[in-house]
């Protein structure tokens, strides 16, 4: 009896061990594939790479450098696994489809990435912009431009299902201004 009870308590040991080596383990995956890097090396060619995140995202004052997850993955676990999840499917897509990185592919498709990206996004009501900018929210800061800080204001005194999301403002904030999309974009705005 005695030896089958330290039998199962060592089972459990092994079992926690085991346990605990995965997650850490899966831990260090999820990490590593949300750095800047493992981005790039899909997206190669998608006019994305480190100079391309327009400037004050990657050059600024403030000697902040904006990761694409940063934008990309919207903060909490719950959004951070469901990016990941729906990395595993771009994985699928990336590896059956050769021109992926093609200026060809890339033209055709850009319209459309950049919409389901917005939509993405927009899903979370821009919540990655507003972990940084949390100050546009509540308390302006002082040295804002007096066009951007009335504007601001406005959208901010309207209820909440009316605020303006920041990024429908700020359209193509990260990457080149797409004018094609954007001007297609803002119709299909005024047309809903
Ligand atoms: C294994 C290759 C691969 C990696 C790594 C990768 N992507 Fe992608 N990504 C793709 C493919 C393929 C698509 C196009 C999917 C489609 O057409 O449905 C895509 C589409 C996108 C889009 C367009 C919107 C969408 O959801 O389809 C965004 C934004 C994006 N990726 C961001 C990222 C970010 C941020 C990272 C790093 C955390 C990343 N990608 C890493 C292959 C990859
Ligand atoms: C990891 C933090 C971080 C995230 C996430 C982030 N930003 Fe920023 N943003 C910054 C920093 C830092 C600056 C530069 C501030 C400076 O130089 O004074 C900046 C600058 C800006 C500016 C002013 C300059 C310009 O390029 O027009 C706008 C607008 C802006 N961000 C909007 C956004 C939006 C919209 C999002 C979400 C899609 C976002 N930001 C996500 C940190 C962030
Ligand atoms: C109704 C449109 C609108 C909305 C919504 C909006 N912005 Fe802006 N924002 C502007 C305009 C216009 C400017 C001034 C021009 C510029 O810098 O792009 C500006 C400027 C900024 C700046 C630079 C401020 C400075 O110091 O000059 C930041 C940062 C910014 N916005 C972030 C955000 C974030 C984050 C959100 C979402 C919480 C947001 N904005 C929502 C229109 C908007
Ligand atoms: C400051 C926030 C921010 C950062 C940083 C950022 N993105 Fe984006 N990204 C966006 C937004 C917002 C869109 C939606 C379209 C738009 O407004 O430009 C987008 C669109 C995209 C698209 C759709 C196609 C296109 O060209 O518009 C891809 C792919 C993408 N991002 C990948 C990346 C990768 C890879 C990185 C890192 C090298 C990155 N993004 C960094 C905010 C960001």
């Amino acid at each position: 009896m005695k030896t089958k009870i330290v039998q199962i308590v060592l089972l459990l040991l092994a079992g926690c061990v085991i346990g605990a080596s995965f997650m850490g383990l899966s831990v260090v995956v999820m990490h590593k594939t949300s750095s800047d890097k493992y981005c790039i090396s899909c997206h190669t060619n998608h006019s994305l790479v480190p100079d391309n995140p327009q400037f004050s995202h990657l050059y600024n004052s403030k000697g902040i450098t904006v990761k694409c997850a940063d934008c990309h993955i919207a903060p909490g676990i719950g959004n951070y696994l469901k990016a990941k999840a729906g990395g595993f499917k771009d994985v699928f897509t990336y590896m059956f489809n050769g021109d992926f990185n093609t200026k060809e592919w890339i033209d055709k498709h850009r319209s459309e990435l950049a919409e389901k990206a917005l939509s993405d996004i927009a899903k979370t009501s821009s919540a990655s912009c507003i972990e940084c900018h949390s100050k546009i929210k509540s308390d302006l800061p002082k040295d804002m431009e007096p066009l951007a800080r009335e504007i601001h204001q406005y959208n901010n005194a309207k209820s909440v299902e009316d605020q303006k999301q920041c990024i429908y403002c700020h359209r193509g904030v990260a990457h080149h201004y797409n004018k094609e999309w954007a001007t297609k974009h803002t119709e299909s705005i005024k047309n809903n």
